[in-house]
């Protein structure tokens, strides 16, 4: 089936870049404020993300203008109810998700792919509260959505191998390079970069390198982009510390269970970037190591 019309439902980083890549991929995107008032801040953070690319030369004044014509903003739900795709990108709660569903499956036509953008939380589980089952999947960007090639299709318990492979024409189209893995906890990368960063964590607790010098050497010495401490930050330290409790309750294997000073730093409200401290201050230009953990936390 062909994917023309996108509702995309819940309007934070996610939410919004997923918009920006459909609506930049020529959709009609719907997207839907997840929780009841004004968009005025979700249209105007899409607005300045697509100015900052016009400023650096890579997108010119009419594309950005074509873009934000193909995005209407709304909190009412109900506006999805035309669309061929839906994609959740709400918090990652299974139990609000679940209501989605099921409040979607009233909403949409029968023949709507309905899919959630979620990080680690199983797909079947939204699934499994709705009626026609076939057409239920997992699409999950990567931040910055409009920048990381991969989507992983998460093929859930009953999705139909229809659903599955018109969502993977649809990610090639808007110039995506998915992967379809079964819907197992954290998937493909969550399920790596998750233990991954608990280890870094494990690491400075231990004394073994500092913040800075451990991301110095995942960056010139594995080839990475950001090193594990730049990209929890990034990612957002309690989404790192949901991604960790999900996949330690799926296999309760101490290994994966969120380490002391990223169950501090969540407690205090330091979640990364989004908030200016994390296992960096953002503060200061460039970022300094968090001078609360130059002393041992445990
Ligand atoms: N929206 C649109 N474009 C963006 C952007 C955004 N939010 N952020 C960066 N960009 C673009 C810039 O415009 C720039 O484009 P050009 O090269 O065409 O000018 C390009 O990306 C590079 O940006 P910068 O020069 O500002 O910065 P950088 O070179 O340091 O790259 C980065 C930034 C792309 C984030 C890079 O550091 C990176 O790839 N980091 C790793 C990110 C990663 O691993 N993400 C996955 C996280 S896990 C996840 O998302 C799953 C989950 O469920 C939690």
């Amino acid at each position: 089936m062909a994917i023309n019309n996108v509702g995309i439902i819940g309007c934070g980083t996610m939410g919004l870049g997923i918009a920006h890549v459909c609506a930049q991929a020529g959709r009609q995107v719907v997207a839907v404020k997840a929780t009841p008032g004004s968009t005025d801040k979700a249209q105007a953070t899409l607005d300045k993300g697509l100015a900052r690319i016009v400023d650096r030369g890579k997108m010119d004044a009419a594309e950005k203008d074509a873009i934000m014509g193909r995005v209407t903003f709304t909190d009412n739900e109900s506006a999805v109810a035309d669309c061929d795709l839906v994609i959740e990108s709400i918090i990652e709660d299974i139990a609000t998700k679940k209501e989605l569903f099921r409040r979607l499956e009233g909403i949409c036509r029968e023949d709507t792919m309905l899919t959630s953008n979620t990080s680690t939380l199983s797909v079947t589980a939204m699934m499994a509260v709705c009626n026609k089952r076939d057409r239920i999947a997992g699409l999950h960007f990567f931040n910055p959505a409009p920048v990381m090639k991969l989507v992983e299709i998460i093929h859930a318990f009953e999705t139909s191998e229809k659903v599955i492979q018109d969502l993977n024409t649809f990610c090639k189209e808007i110039g995506k390079d998915p992967v379809i893995v079964q819907d197992t906890t954290g998937f493909i990368v969550n399920r790596l970069l998750t233990p991954y960063m608990l280890n870094a964590i494990r690491m400075l607790e231990r004394g073994t390198g500092t913040i800075e010098g451990i991301d110095h050497a995942m960056m010139a010495g594995a080839g990475h982009p950001m090193g594990p401490f730049q990209l929890a930050d990034y990612i957002g330290l309690d989404v790192v510390e949901a991604m960790s409790m999900n996949i330690f309750m799926d296999v309760r294997h101490e290994h994966h269970a969120p380490p002391h000073t990223l169950n501090r730093l969540v407690q205090l409200g330091y979640l990364g970037r989004k908030t200016g401290k994390g296992f960096y201050d953002y503060s200061q230009r460039p970022p300094v190591q968090n001078p609360l953990l130059s002393r041992p936390v445990v």
